[in-house]
């Protein structure tokens, strides 16, 4: 890899671009999520496996994943070739056709949520994804309502980003029959729990509670994301996926997990809902959305898994709901190329292992040592340091503390991620353990340093 990635650097060598990239961007990008003004957005040029560098050379470990999505790492060979030979066969097609490598991009992802699923939706990434899986739940419900956490992110477009329950859902919220509710999170509950057990009883109890207040008979959908990513990597405590499931038993409701950030290896399985079986059982969704780590981003693309139960009721009707570019082919051989690359070369085992053996032991070890950690969750590649001004108030540290901590990793040549008051730490699933060593250093200097 190290020789592959001297290869590709010296492809993107150009100090001048480094000005210009920056210029160029200042002058006509409008970025996301973001007041324009004062941006300084790092220049990135190229990447390999788990770093990134600039035109200038400086390198950065991609302890982010890019938006925790470069599963596979950087410039996987292997990708790199499956999308330039589907170039050189057929760019583009629409989606009413049948082609090749969509089927075998379907069949591929099917085999890894399990003989419950019968077929695959594609979409251009994860917010559409969560719109045509609502879509499917409210026809074939017949009802009209959505539930779905505050604690959570769903995507920006119209009803996902109203499903969403961060700060971006409130200037947005222009779809109608949303609801949201609490889940659970023992580090920062809001059911007053002293253990795990007790927020997941007591977040159930809510959660029936909304939906019975709601009215049960007007309730399409539950979308949860099976570890709510973005709003902190929530790993729900025992017995909560199951509990759920049951409530939507019980009710009738579609139960819609949103894989868009956990799937396809983070959590160190092919998806969160596996990762999370207890005594071998796994709480199973209706609908599953995916996006992200499906091809690692290299060509956008997203979808929804479906049982046959559900993609049945269209057999007849029609669905109505479609995209230009549903099931694209140069993201579906990027599809096909990067869940064969993983399996073939362990992937997603690499992220259980390196999970279980070295990052929750490095964290756990960086938190005894600091007291601004005051909370480490996660599994596989997918971990959250809540990062707390008093650890028995549990008051989150202030942005500019954030903002320290975040210049002197980026000085130590680290791309972190932060949200809020978290740092999450989200390496690719092919991340080894020299470069999870070196990340914990860099993070201990730069809390040493506060
Ligand atoms: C859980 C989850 N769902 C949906 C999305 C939206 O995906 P996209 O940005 O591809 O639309 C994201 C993006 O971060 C996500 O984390």
């Amino acid at each position: 890899m190290e020789s592959e990635a001297t290869q590709y650097m010296s492809l993107t060598l150009a100090p001048a671009d480094q000005q210009i990239s920056r210029e160029l961007d200042r002058a006509h990008v409008f970025h996301s999520w973001s007041a324009q003004a004062a941006l300084n957005p790092l220049v990135i040029a190229g990447g390999c496996g788990s770093t990134v560098w600039d035109f200038e050379g400086n390198e950065y470990l991609d302890f982010s994943s890019q938006l925790v999505n470069t599963n596979i790492g950087h410039q996987h060979p292997a990708v790199i070739t499956a999308i330039k030979e589907q170039a050189d066969v057929l760019t583009t097609v629409a989606p009413a056709h049948a082609n090749l490598t969509r089927g075998h991009a379907a069949q591929r992802i099917l085999d890894r949520a399990g003989p419950s699923f019968s077929k695959v939706f594609f979409t251009n990434g994860g917010a559409d994804a969560n719109e045509n899986a609502i879509r499917m739940a409210r026809l074939f419900t017949g009802r009209d309502k959505v539930l779905s956490a505050y604690r959570s992110y769903h995507g920006a477009t119209g009803a996902a980003i109203v499903a969403t329950g961060d700060w971006r859902r409130v200037p947005n919220e222009y779809s109608r029959g949303h609801v949201h509710f609490f889940g659970p999170f023992t580090y920062r509950s809001e059911f007053w729990s002293a253990s795990p057990e007790e927020e997941s009883d007591r977040a159930l109890h809510h959660l029936e509670r909304v939906i019975q207040a709601e009215g049960a008979g007007s309730i399409a959908a539950i979308l949860i994301e099976t570890i709510p990513g973005t709003a902190g990597v929530i790993v729900p405590p025992p017995g909560y996926l199951a509990g759920v499931r049951a409530i939507a038993d019980r009710y009738g409701i579609v139960l819609i997990f949103d894989e868009v950030m956990a799937g396809f290896g983070r959590t160190g399985g092919w998806f969160a809902f596996q990762s999370l079986a207890e005594d071998g059982e796994v709480a199973l969704p209706d609908l599953i959305t995916f996006a992200k780590g499906v091809n690692s981003g290299y060509v956008p693309a997203g979808g929804v898994i479906i049982p046959s139960m559900i993609a049945e009721t269209f057999d007849d009707a029609v669905y109505p709901g479609g995209l230009t570019y549903s099931g694209h082919p140069l993201a579906m051989a990027a599809i096909v190329a990067t869940l064969d690359a993983m399996e073939a070369e362990g992937i997603v085992a690499n992220a259980d292992r390196i999970g279980r053996e070295k990052i929750a032991l490095g964290l756990a070890d960086l938190a005894d040592r600091h007291p601004i950690i005051g909370d480490v969750r996660g599994l596989g590649v997918f971990w959250a340091l809540d990062l707390v001004a008093d650890r028995s108030t549990r008051e989150p540290v202030p942005a500019a503390v954030i903002g320290k901590l975040k210049s002197a990793m980026l000085s130590q040549g680290l791309l972190p991620f932060f949200a809020d008051n978290r740092l999450h730490v989200v390496p690719p699933c092919v991340v080894t353990e020299a470069e999870v060593d070196k990340a914990i250093s860099i993070y201990d200097a730069a809390f040493a340093a506060l």
